[in-house]
């Protein structure tokens, strides 16, 4: 894979298939019996379809690529935020359709030496809070003004632990251009009286725009030293967006594929935090890897239920995606929400979960927890609690209600799946 991997990438692609053809459906034929829906399979990116028609003179020539070049900025700045950034920059400095600056907006902090994080960020070239020892690209300008931040921008990256989302939202009302496009990263759920909003809505309700998602098994510090990795953007309905999105985060190391369910996308990634609790639950209480497996599979098909019930448009296949069933294997190996688990389990359940969060992630947000209260009131409202007995059982270990061995004491309650699953198809 390794070495295959390149051959494959998009931005490879390019190169090479404006001028084999030939080697191009090659590779292709080649390596399809190994990949899904990988982002090579798509549609060529505008950059290799033929040039239009030669412009009248040189200043309609200026005046329209300047008109098409994209400007991004990333609302957010903490691990993934800077990550983001730094994958983007990498990429608006080699696409002539991207302007070379990349803004980050900054929730502005005093560090302990008394400087502020946006002039450190900006003098270091490097987010020493949230993300040390990684040099962001000097093309990234952090900025603590959201306002100025977002101003010229016509792609958003909304990148902020999803608590502070409406917040945000509220701020940008008429702040933000006429057309831009957005995506969110950023997992978790909004749970208001009319039922559940995910954050992709928020911002296209709140703000007026489109907004697509990127979602993956991406931690974010394994990208920041550019190990392997894929993820999965999902959109709505324009596809000629969805590509921009991938050119904008695709790397050599970094493997973005797009699909048409953005409900599908976004809830694999919020959902998958509750599952990696109960893996962190399964790991703290010491049951072994046939046990982890086991609530790691209960967790994916919980989520599939789950989506299916809310959105009828949610496709199988987007659970098979990096999204899904990857994100799922490496949060319940790997992620902070995972690691805080365990040591609340280590701990009998008898410290809380924000003490812990303080006292372990530095700043750092846990986004399990809320997003496991969160499916909790709407399995409760819509009647559905005895259908998901490992997302009811995990929000009530948080809380207290429950000790952390709960987690594995489901035989009074199996569910009855094909009920959930038949359901969805008619809900
Ligand atoms: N870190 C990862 O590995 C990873 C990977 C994939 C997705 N995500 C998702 O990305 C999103 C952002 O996570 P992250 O890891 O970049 O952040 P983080 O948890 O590392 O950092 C928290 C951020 O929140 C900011 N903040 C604190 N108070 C705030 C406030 N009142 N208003 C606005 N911002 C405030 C902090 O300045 C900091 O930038 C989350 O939804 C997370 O689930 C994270």
């Amino acid at each position: 894979m390794r070495f295959l991997f390149p051959l494959y990438h998009p931005l490879f692609c390019f190169s090479y298939s404006s001028s084999s053809p030939s080697f191009f459906s090659i590779s292709r034929s080649l390596l399809s019996p190994f990949l899904s829906s990988s982002s090579f399979l798509m549609a060529p990116p505008a950059a290799m379809e033929a040039p239009e028609a030669a412009p009248r003179n040189a200043f309609t020539n200026v005046a329209s690529a300047a008109s098409h070049i994209s400007r991004v900025t990333v609302v957010g700045s903490g691990n993934w935020g800077s990550v983001a950034a730094k994958l983007i920059a990498s990429n608006t400095l080699k696409l002539p359709s991207f302007h070379d600056e990349v803004r980050m907006w900054v929730f502005e902090e005093t560090l302990p030496t008394g400087e502020k994080l946006t002039d450190v960020i900006n003098r270091t070239n490097e987010n020493v809070k949230y993300l040390p020892g990684i040099k962001l690209g000097k093309n990234v300008i952090a900025d603590p003004d959201l306002d100025n931040a977002v101003r010229d921008a016509n792609m958003l990256v909304f990148v902020t632990p999803h608590q502070f989302m409406e917040g945000i939202c509220k701020r940008l009302v008429g702040k933000v251009k006429e057309g831009v496009e957005a995506i969110s990263l950023i997992k978790g759920m909004e749970v208001k009286m009319e039922g559940p909003c995910m954050i992709s809505t928020l911002i296209t309700e709140q703000l007026g725009i489109n907004c697509s998602v990127l979602m993956g098994a991406n931690i974010a510090n394994e990208i920041a030293v550019e190990k392997f990795s894929e993820a999965t953007v999902g959109y709505r309905t324009n596809r000629e967006i969805a590509e921009k999105w991938v050119q904008l985060f695709s790397t050599p190391y970094f493997m973005v594929t797009p699909v048409q369910d953005v409900e599908g996308v976004e809830l694999c990634g919020t959902l998958k935090n509750v599952v990696a609790l109960a893996a962190g639950f399964v790991d703290g209480l010491e049951m072994g890897n046939n046990t982890k497996a086991a609530i790691m599979r209960i967790g994916l098909r919980e989520m599939r239920a789950f989506s299916k019930l809310l959105f009828s448009s949610v496709k199988d296949s987007t659970f098979f995606e990096s999204c899904g069933v990857a994100d799922v294997i490496t949060t319940c190996l790997g992620g902070r929400n995972r690691k805080v688990a365990e040591a609340f389990a280590k701990n009998g359940g008898k410290r809380s979960f924000d003490e812990l969060e303080a006292e372990m992630l530095q700043g750092q947000k846990l986004q399990g927890v809320s997003t496991a209260r969160e499916v909790y009131e709407v399995l409760s409202h819509r009647g559905w609690l005895e259908l998901f007995p490992l997302f009811a059982t995990v929000h009530e270990i948080c809380i207290g209600r429950l000790p952390p061995s709960a987690i594995v004491e489901y035989s009074e309650h199996k569910p009855n799946f094909a009920l959930v699953e038949g359901s969805a198809e008619y809900y």
